[in-house]
């Protein structure tokens, strides 16, 4: 984009490169793509979110938590429409006392005076703490990260940028969400199977499911070319060992797997394999019986041209569709996720698979929260302050 001129070249780079200008000593700086988020870093944030859950159940624990960034103001700059990410992380927030303001329609600033988006992002720099933003514009929020490096090199005030959803290239923090739900599905430790009688049921039956993302097979389903959240989550899982995935698209180019992220999960070590329905089989056995998690998306029409809307409108989507009966001969313990929304019309999942055990989106989406909050605590380096609060009110 024009408007980003100055900073092509960098956002031309291999993501080895860019990802090293988004972290600062061993901490993030700006969190813009799911590879940033490797594996010593989901751990750690992991363990915040569970303390962050855990605390807020409690009354002092709540008091505590909303003590922790009470100093601290984040602007939430959403120019495209969402309503999980935006209200999650609003209540991330509220929950750590930090306090929020919005701009969502791009009209009531001053972009409509021509002011480039970049002077826009610098402005909400001088008021606020944090820029957390989702545009249909795949790189803005990475040539912000780039503005506030160069800010901060020369000793202006800079502040972290969080992508909060960057047209249909990435999504991270829904990816750290994603991950943090699977993790928590297979979560075999010791404490976790006093706690949980599901899981100790699971581990008696299956006792080589190991905890974890390792040693999984993992489907996507739906509109893989143009899901960020797919794009964002597939990085993240491929740094595990022992992984295959899935994709199960229609046969259309634009839903398909990109080549480039696909090569970029081989280099990995990641056994992918396409398939054009959810009733394909692989190695001879249908595809449905071997898969350890179930990641559901929506067709992503907002990006479609006048020649695709009018390809998809004609083609069945029948087969990807996970009705009750294809659930049905998934693995008892294969987890259901969805980044939602779910199109009402196209019902990729019907509610009645809602009730299954192994649903999992609306507990995904709550679990955004916990993360997201997870992620402001980590971004402000208050991990040790609310380790101490944790101590002070759960481990008294
Ligand atoms: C997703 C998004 O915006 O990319 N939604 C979300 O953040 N939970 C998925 C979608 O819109 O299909």
């Amino acid at each position: 984009m024009q408007e980003f001129a100055e900073y092509e070249s960098l956002t031309k780079r291999d993501l080895g490169a860019k990802n090293h200008d988004m972290h600062r000593n061993g901490r993030l700086k700006h969190l813009i793509f799911g590879s940033q988020l490797n594996t010593k870093l989901l751990e750690k944030l992991f363990r915040s979110a569970d303390m962050i859950r855990r605390l807020s159940r409690d009354p002092e624990g709540n008091r505590r938590l909303r003590d922790l960034l009470a100093h601290r103001r984040a602007m939430l700059y959403f120019t495209q429409p969402s309503t999980r990410t935006f209200l999650s992380f609003m209540a991330a927030c509220q929950i750590l006392g930090i306090t929020c303001n919005e701009v969502r329609d791009p009209k009531t600033s001053s972009e409509v005076k021509r002011e480039s988006k970049l002077d826009s992002i610098r402005m909400f720099s001088s008021y606020f703490d944090v820029i957390i933003m989702r545009s249909q514009i795949s790189d803005y929020a990475e040539c912000c990260a780039y503005l506030m490096n160069d800010l901060e090199r020369n000793q202006k005030r800079s502040v972290p940028i969080i992508n909060a959803g960057a047209g249909s290239d990435e999504h991270p923090t829904q990816a750290l969400l994603d991950a943090y739900t699977i993790t928590r599905t297979f979560d075999f430790d010791e404490n976790s199977l006093q706690h949980d009688s599901r899981l100790t049921e699971l581990r008696a039956k299956y006792p080589d499911l190991t905890s974890g993302m390792d040693n999984k097979a993992y489907a996507f389903c739906g509109d893989i070319g143009r899901g960020r959240t797919v794009r964002s989550l597939a990085s993240v899982l491929s740094q595990y060992s022992n992984v295959t995935m899935f994709f199960i698209s229609p046969n259309q180019d634009a839903l398909k797997l990109d080549d480039k992220l696909k090569q970029r999960l081989v280099r990995q070590g990641v056994q992918v394999v396409e398939l054009d329905s959810l009733d394909a089989t692989h190695n001879g056995q249908p595809l449905l019986s071997q898969i350890d998690c179930m990641y559901m998306t929506r067709i992503q029409r907002e990006h479609n041209s006048e020649s695709t809307e009018a390809e998809l409108t004609a083609m069945d989507l029948s087969p990807f569709q996970l009705t009750t009966d294809r659930v049905e001969q998934m693995k008892d313990y294969a987890p259901i996720l969805h980044p939602f929304p779910r199109d009402r019309v196209i019902d990729e999942i019907p509610t009645a698979v809602d009730s299954d055990p192994r649903a999992m989106y609306f507990r995904q989406a709550r679990n955004g929260m916990w993360i997201r909050a997870a992620l402001l605590v980590h971004l402000f380096d208050a991990a040790d302050s609310l380790f101490m609060a944790y101590s002070d009110v759960i481990g008294k």
